[in-house]
């Protein structure tokens, strides 16, 4: 081929590339809701997690006195974006109103870990747990990651019985997971691990407990409404070898309640005892993937304004690693 041929053809195909990438971009949609309508139905990719807010600034009046306040640390919602969803904070002290209407722009909810066992903060607690169910015995998909006072308050909710939980030593400790069978490693958070990982669970401390209640398997089994609503998944030894649940998944709701903490391993460096390995930030990545994979399952379709007025971006969360209580950092209500 001659060089004079040769440039020739290069030109043409030029010119064929130009005429099909300003043909195809007149083509291109404008429109968000042509997008939309291509997108498989039964998988919304643009999920909104609701966090219920904890009594409190999080680090000890440190940041703040004032009677009303209320914090959520930032890990809970970074674990949430960093798997695909963005955070609409529910604060737990807003009007039942506001609440309610909150409630109605997300596609899942996250209780946090933290102290306030019983109070108005319990009260708003199970409102929001009776919710959850509602919205799935209406037929929607709509999940619950309950962590570590969380799962201690959702058992509290299902058997009815505040006296449920007992006392356990497991302050700032990385644990292990150990499986109740061989099937729990198949089920809900545990399915996307892989079985090296899953090994791994059992004998390296890859989950961080902070917590000095909790719930036996026997009681837990013992309990009517607790046993007929939950299977364990895994339980856990405490500092004096007094094993306790820690992970367990509702039969017939996608409801997951966590005694340990999926989200300190990735975003809270404030206590040594974190596990930072790439072991334990593929097992809080793992568990924030099968949360929002859950999600995505969600039939709500909010209103993109509503979405943004509400979302946690329009506050600014506060440093509070150097002075705080081991919250890096802190998104304060009040
Ligand atoms: C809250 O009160 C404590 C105790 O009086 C005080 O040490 C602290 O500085 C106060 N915090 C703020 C943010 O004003
Ligand atoms: C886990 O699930 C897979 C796929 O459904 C199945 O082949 C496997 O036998 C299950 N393993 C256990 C231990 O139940
Ligand atoms: C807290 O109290 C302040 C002052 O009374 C009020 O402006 C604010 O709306 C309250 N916040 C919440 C979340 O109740």
């Amino acid at each position: 081929m001659s060089p004079i041929s040769l440039v020739f053809q290069l030109l043409s195909c030029f010119i064929f590339l130009f005429s099909v990438a300003t043909s195809q971009s007149i083509l291109l949609p404008t429109d968000p809701l042509v997008h939309l309508s291509s997108v498989d139905p039964v998988s919304y990719n643009y999920p909104v997690i609701g966090i219920v807010s904890h009594p409190g600034d999080g680090a000890s009046g440190r940041l703040s006195n004032a009677t009303n306040v209320s914090y959520i640390a930032a890990s809970y919602v970074k674990f949430v974006e960093a798997a695909g969803a963005r955070v609409v904070p529910i604060v737990y002290n807003e009007p039942e109103e506001t609440l309610l209407e909150k409630l109605r722009l997300v596609n899942g909810v996250l209780f946090t870990g933290g102290s306030a066992k019983t109070g108005p903060y319990f009260e708003r607690i199970k409102k929001v747990f009776q919710i959850v169910l509602d919205r799935n015995d209406a037929g929607e998909h709509f999940p619950l990651l309950a962590i570590c006072l969380g799962f201690e308050l959702v058992t509290k909710a299902v058997s009815k019985d505040n006296n449920i939980l007992e006392r356990f030593s497991a302050q700032n400790q990385a644990s292990i997971l150990q499986f109740v069978d061989n099937a729990a490693t198949n089920i809900s958070i545990f399915q996307r691990f892989s079985p090296q990982l899953i090994e791994k669970l059992s004998t390296d401390c890859l989950a961080m407990q902070n917590h000095v209640s909790g719930i036996s398997p026997q009681r837990l089994q013992t309990n009517d409404a607790l046993s007929k609503f939950f299977r364990i998944l895994t339980t856990t030894p405490d500092k004096n070898g007094k094993i306790y649940v820690s992970s367990v998944q509702a039969y017939n709701y996608p409801v997951t309640a966590l005694q340990w903490h999926p989200e300190k391993n990735v975003f809270e460096w404030g206590v040594s005892a974190i596990p930072h390995s790439e072991d334990a930030v593929l097992v809080s990545q793992y568990v924030g993937n099968y949360f929002i994979s859950e999600a995505r399952k969600s039939s709500t379709r909010p209103s993109t304004k509503k979405v943004l007025d509400n979302l946690i971006y329009n506050y600014a969360p506060r440093f509070s690693g150097a002075i705080g209580r081991g919250f890096d950092e802190v998104y304060i209500f009040q």
